[in-house]
């Protein structure tokens, strides 16, 4: 045996991957003679190692060593000039500010006496399962610092988090603190981020990593539509599939912040935690904070593999298992189903949601969601946030009547709920006009005609606890849709003194995770979907808790293609919902046939959002028949292996996805055209990820192929000949699918 697996103490955990991927083990190793950590798993290693100033020093990051390959011991990069220091140059694995430190540092304290300066240095180490937790220490105050690792076996994702404790006697202020700092050498890199607004998340920015920083956050308080903690680095170019790339993102739902720096040196490093902006907490001697995780995975298979890895481990380590599926099942796929907002608006009754019941029933629909209106004295946004008692000129006699029949129908019940909002016009604004987030003697600013509930305070979390609890206790409800519509502004917490206000950031979102972990505790089968606007809170963090997301108000089919596509870089299919809604849509007064809706929706988890009742016999067959066929094939989309195979974006005319069953057996492929122009043809599809020696047959799910193609062929066929979808596939806003299954 080589000396490196006798000398070093390895913690191994053989995880069984996907059908697909071929079970890695994932391993730490630490070897005391070069003072070397290392961790394998997937087709990645990781190694860092501690310095001779005692420093923690990133080593490699990169695709996956033999494991007879040593490290030297780590050694501090130079000072190349006396602007360039050796602290600097060096790439520090979480750097406190001090010494000189002019890039990003990690974690930036200050202490009772003005002294402002951290210096970490290693301590100690144990071995966790596939990880380390590693202990720093500054160079003369009492604050340690420890970095917590966990590699993920199958996926190669390593996950990293800080936890800052102050050991001193008198307080001191974590001024910003990152989960982690992720490093690559200078080199020329493409930076690929999503940003966006209300109604148009999940824009894919790719630009050249320049000298300098390139800030990516949220101040809001919450995660955001105008950016996502979410990053991909490809070396060079960013190609669909091939080549180098590292990629991560942030498991925290309030304000964060992403720094991506090329220093002095083209040296590049991406630091992401909490966002320094207005950041201040308090940490009084014996206290501790702990950062979100900073998730972070590397591949050679250009942004596909990117994606698949991630959604595979989001599949895998971040979502919620569903109740009673055995130990290691991943979630459910999504039920189909009906949302009652685009249809009625504020304005439901009993009768108007039995009435779109029956009709959702009818189409094949597994869940009925009643939407925002059903509470307090709400007729529109200007009353009742707050109030969570059923609305009795409405449901004279509550919920029950309407959720049993729902119940009668076959499908499940869902609720709307925005349990962090209050709207000035309600009982419990009047009577706790303190919860909301404000400054002391300012005009509170409204948006929605709504206030932000602090939720870091411990009454506010009971009360929302209370009713939340009650209302899934009272009812046979298996489904909440968590709304939360606006911003914070002024996030004052006025009961605090003024030195403590700023934990406000931390205290609020743990309020959220730990409400969200309580109600999932006591109603095990009740599942969360995580809406803000559309796709305002959408993280690894608010994935651990929730079971799907709302990626967009925006339901415009067209439109959904592209901010599908953009969503897919970071998130799986299984947890995007996509309603089909009614034609033409009010966002651009696109006119679309129910066909082609129903195929932009079944790229995600699919729902009906549309006023059925004004839908005509066609329309109906048209949904019932893609419903049955989409649940024929569902797992296989929501998660399967995606292939993005012609991008919707830069003005394309087509666009084209493929999700391949993890066990190659199925593949189901989605094509659409915007536009043709000039009679040109759609592009052949050349197909990915089957067994090339397998046999596929074709079988249209919607529109059909060339008269040449054939009924059967090799998954070499289909890869390197292609799928042609001939002349007849032409026109504006045309759709089609179809399904390979293996015979
Ligand atoms: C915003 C959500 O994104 C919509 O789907 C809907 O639930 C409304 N809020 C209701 O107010």
């Amino acid at each position: 045996m080589h000396p490196i697996l006798k000398t070093f103490s390895i913690a191994l955990a053989l995880t069984v991957g996907v059908a697909s991927v071929q079970a890695q083990a994932a391993a730490a190793y630490y070897e005391a003679a070069t003072k070397t950590f290392r961790l394998d798993g997937g087709n990645t290693t990781y190694a860092f190692g501690v310095n001779s100033r005692g420093e923690l020093q990133q080593l490699y990051w990169g695709g996956r060593l033999a494991g007879t390959d040593s490290f030297p011991k780590a050694e501090p990069l130079g000072e190349r000039t006396s602007f360039d220091s050796s602290f600097n140059n060096t790439p520090q694995e979480y750097s406190g500010w001090g010494n000189g430190i002019y890039v990003e540092p990690a974690l930036k304290v200050s202490f009772p006496d003005g002294n402002r300066e951290l210096v970490l240095h290693y301590v100690s180490h144990k071995m966790v399962a596939n990880g380390f937790d590693v202990e720093l220490k500054d160079v003369a105050k009492p604050i340690v610092v420890v970095l917590h690792y966990t590699m993920d076996a199958a996926t190669g994702i390593l996950a990293r988090s800080a936890t800052i404790e102050n050991r001193g006697t008198l307080a001191v202020t974590v001024e910003q603190a990152a989960a982690a700092a992720w490093m690559l050498p200078a080199s020329h890199y493409t930076l690929s981020y999503l940003t966006g607004r209300w109604g148009s998340e999940w824009t894919l920015n790719q630009e050249p990593v320049r000298a300098g920083s390139r800030v990516l956050e949220s101040r809001r308080g919450s995660t955001g539509h105008q950016a996502n903690p979410w990053f991909a680095l490809a070396a060079g170019e960013a190609t669909e599939d091939a080549g180098e790339v590292w990629f991560g993102a942030l498991a925290w739902s309030g304000s964060w912040r992403m720094v991506v720096e090329q220093d002095q040196a083209n040296a590049v490093r991406v630091t992401g935690g909490f966002n320094p902006f207005d950041f201040g907490f308090v940490l009084h001697p014996g206290q501790r904070l702990e950062t979100p995780v900073f998730y972070s995975g590397y591949t050679q298979g250009g942004m596909g593999a990117a994606s698949r890895l991630l959604h595979r481990f989001e599949l895998d380590r971040i979502l919620p298992r569903t109740a009673g599926l055995p130990e290691g099942s991943r979630p459910k796929p999504r039920p189909v189903i009906y949302n009652s907002w685009e249809a009625t608006g504020f304005n439901v009754s009993e009768a108007g949601q039995v009435a779109l019941a029956e009709r959702a029933a009818a189409l094949g629909v597994d869940r009925f969601v009643m939407d925002d209106g059903w509470f307090g004295q709400r007729k529109d946004d200007h009353a009742g946030l707050g109030d969570w008692y059923v609305n009795k000129q409405k449901f004279p006699n509550g919920l029950k009547p309407l959720i049993d029949k729902v119940h009668a129908l076959g499908m499940d019940f869902g609720l709307w709920v925005e349990p962090e909002m209050v709207n000035p016009n309600s009982d419990l604004y009047r009577q706790h006009p303190d919860w909301v987030l404000a400054f002391p003697g300012r005009p509170r600013m409204e948006q929605r005609n709504q206030l932000v509930l602090n939720l870091a305070r411990p009454d506010v979390r009971a009360y929302l606890f209370g009713f939340l609890d009650k209302v899934l206790t009272e009812n046979d409800i298996a489904f909440l849709k968590w709304d939360y519509n606006r911003n914070w502004s002024q996030p004052g917490w006025d009961q605090l003194p003024a030195g403590e206000q700023k934990r406000v950031y931390v205290d609020y979102v743990r309020n959220l995770y730990s409400i969200l972990t309580e109600l999932r505790r006591k109603h095990p089968k009740v599942e969360i979907e995580s809406c803000s606007g559309g796709g305002g809170r959408v993280d690894l963090g608010i994935l651990r808790l929730t079971d799907e997301v709302w990626a967009s108000d925006n339901t415009d089919p067209y439109d959904r293609l592209i901010q599908q596509y953009g969503f897919s870089f970071a998130y799986t299919p299984q947890v995007m919902m996509a309603w089909v809604t009614d034609s033409p849509h009010w966002e651009n007064q696109r006119a679309t046939t129910v066909a082609y809706r129903m195929l932009s929706s079944m790229q995600g988890s699919l729902g009906i959002g549309a006023n059925i009742s004004k839908w005509g016999p066609e329309d109906v067959a048209t949904a019932k028949r893609l419903i049955a066929a989409y649940k024929q094939v569902q797992p296989a989309i929501a998660q399967g292996d995606l292939y993005r195979l012609i991008a919707p974006t830069g003005g394309s005319a087509f666009s084209a996805t493929e999700n391949v069953k993890a066990d190659k057996s199925q593949a189901v492929v989605f094509a659409f055209i915007h536009s043709t122009i000039e009679g040109y043809p759609y592009p052949v599809l050349k197909l990915k990820g089957l067994d090339p020696a397998a046999e596929y047959a074709l079988t249209a799910i919607e529109g059909k192929a060339d008269k040449a193609v054939p009924a059967v062929a090799s998954g070499a066929w289909w890869m390197n000949h292609g799928l042609d979808l001939g002349a007849d596939f032409h026109g504006d806003f045309q759709a089609a699918a179809f399904r390979l299954d293996r015979k």
